[in-house]
């Protein structure tokens, strides 16, 4: 009988160390000719991710929605929303896209659902105390009349966090927590009826055939509703972390359920989680072996590009994450966040008080570029998994100049028009150098396209050694031929301050040099480069990829 010690070890799980890339759906292709991107589209768009080299995508939100939020406001989420599709379109671009080998991540939004919803719907027309305001997080309000919100908690877009409702005889009434939009009606995750529902539309889209899910904002189900006012410091710093809604511990119990849920299937399905917390170990105690599976690591998005932070920052992640055995997942940039050419692109000396816009100051694409390209092999050399945003792969820079007028992110209305929002970074992608909307669709896109992205079209860019496509397709091969479904841990080598370098294993090493005078190229055999190596030197803002073989 052979001893444990002889059995081979299971093969590693996909996600540990998979590439998966991000869908804006809206943004992404648009076969029924809206303006607006949907599961068609990404349909006839399978082939060039295929052709890419990635493990997986992950789609966001498609389920029928107003759209208050992008589709981050759910009306009904075992459904589709017409624009996009139907339920039979969605099954059929996920047995296609396994077909190509292609995994279906999908994106869960529990902490809030549609102001339309019927459950919400239903919340309104019953009385206070009823089982259905149950669902949702209902109070009444402070003051002699009720008319004061019953905390000061502000909402992530601007202003309060609770909207007042008018009670069905015509009186105002309670008041209902949108730690988002008011269209975004915050669940009550202390009611079994919510968990049970919640496991079942899990249950419902594996059922179907898809590998996991994205958790939207999931630092943020379990609230303190005890908690009370915030204090002025605290609401003076954006309420980002120390608050009675975030990271609290019942949110832990939560995903011990639904890890349940997942490990009834096989293959098991796959949790990624969005959670904003303060530090990596915070990050690390979601994904002990009991509750999620990965969590995206945003130190990327919170460093400068600067060495001595990005080493730092690497060691901090890797270090929490090994405590709990789970792999880091690394990301540069998504739906959210100022696109990282852009921020890359700006002098990294003044960081601007939203996190999720980096740096204040004037975009340089040229800089950003030759950053982005030594970013994207810095990112897929490391140890982990790797998420991958739209249009990153064509080097698309954010768009600063939208006009006014047609901007829809909810923020630029709840800020008083003093934050532009998201749209900057959702701008249809450009599949081809001409037409209405560069390939997109046959209509006028829901928001414009620069006209210079023509040049950075995935047609143009596609046989084009240069090309930040062709970087990418190729750091992707290079990725699975050397490092994927390997144990190689991270060590790092002393190339001097301005250098992050590091080995995997004896064979591959990664050098970016940071510093604005060249350095030499490591010996061994040069497998991949971001820019040119002139005469076996390492430019500013260049990496390159060597191996000892
Ligand atoms: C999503 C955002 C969304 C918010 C509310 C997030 O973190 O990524 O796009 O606006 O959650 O659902």
């Amino acid at each position: 009988m052979a001893t444990d010690a002889e059995l081979p070890s299971a093969p590693p799980a996909w996600w540990r160390d998979a590439v998966t890339y991000q869908i804006y759906i809206r943004s992404f292709a648009d076969a029924n000719s809206d303006g607006l991107g949907d599961v068609d589209g990404i349909r006839s768009r399978l082939p060039y991710l295929a052709d890419l080299g990635v493990d997986a995508v992950w789609i966001n939100p498609w389920y029928p929605s107003p759209q208050a939020d992008g589709g981050y406001d759910v009306a009904d989420y075992r459904d589709i929303e017409p624009m996009f599709g139907t339920l039979a379109d969605a099954q059929a671009l996920i047995s296609e896209a396994h077909a190509l080998g292609i995994r279906v991540v999908l994106d869960i939004v529990p902490n809030h659902s549609s102001d339309r919803h019927v459950w919400f719907q239903a919340a309104l027309a019953s009385p206070p105390g009823s089982p259905e305001r149950a669902r949702y997080v209902f109070r009444d309000g402070r003051g002699p009349n009720g008319d004061e919100p019953p905390t000061n908690w502000p909402s992530c877009f601007g202003g309060p966090a609770w909207t007042r409702v008018t009670e069905a005889d015509g009186s105002p009434g309670q008041w209902y927590l949108h730690l988002f939009a008011p269209e975004q009606p915050d669940w009550n995750w202390a009611n079994p009826e919510v968990v049970e529902e919640f496991h079942d539309i899990l249950r419902f889209w594996f059922d179907l055939g898809a590998d996991g899910f994205r958790i939207d904002v999931a630092h943020g189900l379990a609230k303190d509703m005890t908690g009370g006012d915030l204090p002025a410091d605290i609401l003076a710093d954006g309420a980002r972390f120390a608050t009675p809604y975030w990271d609290q511990p019942g949110t832990h119990d939560i995903y011990r359920g639904w890890r349940a849920v997942t490990a009834a299937y096989e293959p098991e399905r796959l949790f990624v989680a969005e959670a904003w917390v303060e530090t990596p170990e915070k990050l690390a105690r979601y994904l002990r072996s009991d509750e999620l599976h990965s969590a995206f690591d945003f130190s990327f998005v919170r460093s400068a590009w600067d060495p001595i932070e990005l080493r730092s920052t690497i060691d901090a992640s890797l270090a929490a994450h090994h405590e709990v055995g789970a792999p880091v997942t690394w990301t540069l940039s998504n739906h959210d966040i100022v696109r990282h050419l852009s921020r890359y692109g700006r002098p990294q000396s003044e960081r601007s008080a939203n996190p999720l816009n980096g740096w204040n100051g004037v975009t340089d694409v040229g800089l950003g570029t030759l950053r982005a390209r030594a970013a994207l092999l810095l990112l897929l050399a490391l140890p982990g998994a790797i998420y991958l945003y739209q249009g990153e792969e064509l080097g698309l820079e954010e768009v600063e100049d939208l006009p006014d007028d047609v901007l829809q992110d909810p923020i630029w209305e709840r800020s008083g028009h003093t934050d532009r929002g998201r749209d900057g970074c959702r701008v249809p992608i450009p599949w081809t150098p001409d037409g209405p909307s560069l390939g997109f669709g046959t209509a006028t896109p829901w928001l414009p396209q620069p006209a210079h992205w023509k040049d950075l079209a995935a047609s143009v860019q596609a046989d084009d050694p240069s090309s930040m496509l062709h970087l990418y397709r190729t750091a992707l091969t290079v990725r699975r031929e050397h490092l994927a479904g390997r144990d190689l841990p991270l060590q790092w080598r002393d190339l001097g301050g301005d250098v992050v370098a590091f080995g995997r294993g004896d064979a591959f090493t990664c050098t970016v040099n940071l510093g604005s005078e060249p350095c030499a190229v490591p010996p061994g055999r040069v497998v991949l480069a971001s820019g040119p190596l002139d005469g076996g030197s390492l430019g500013r803002d260049t990496a390159v990829w060597t191996t000892a073989d």
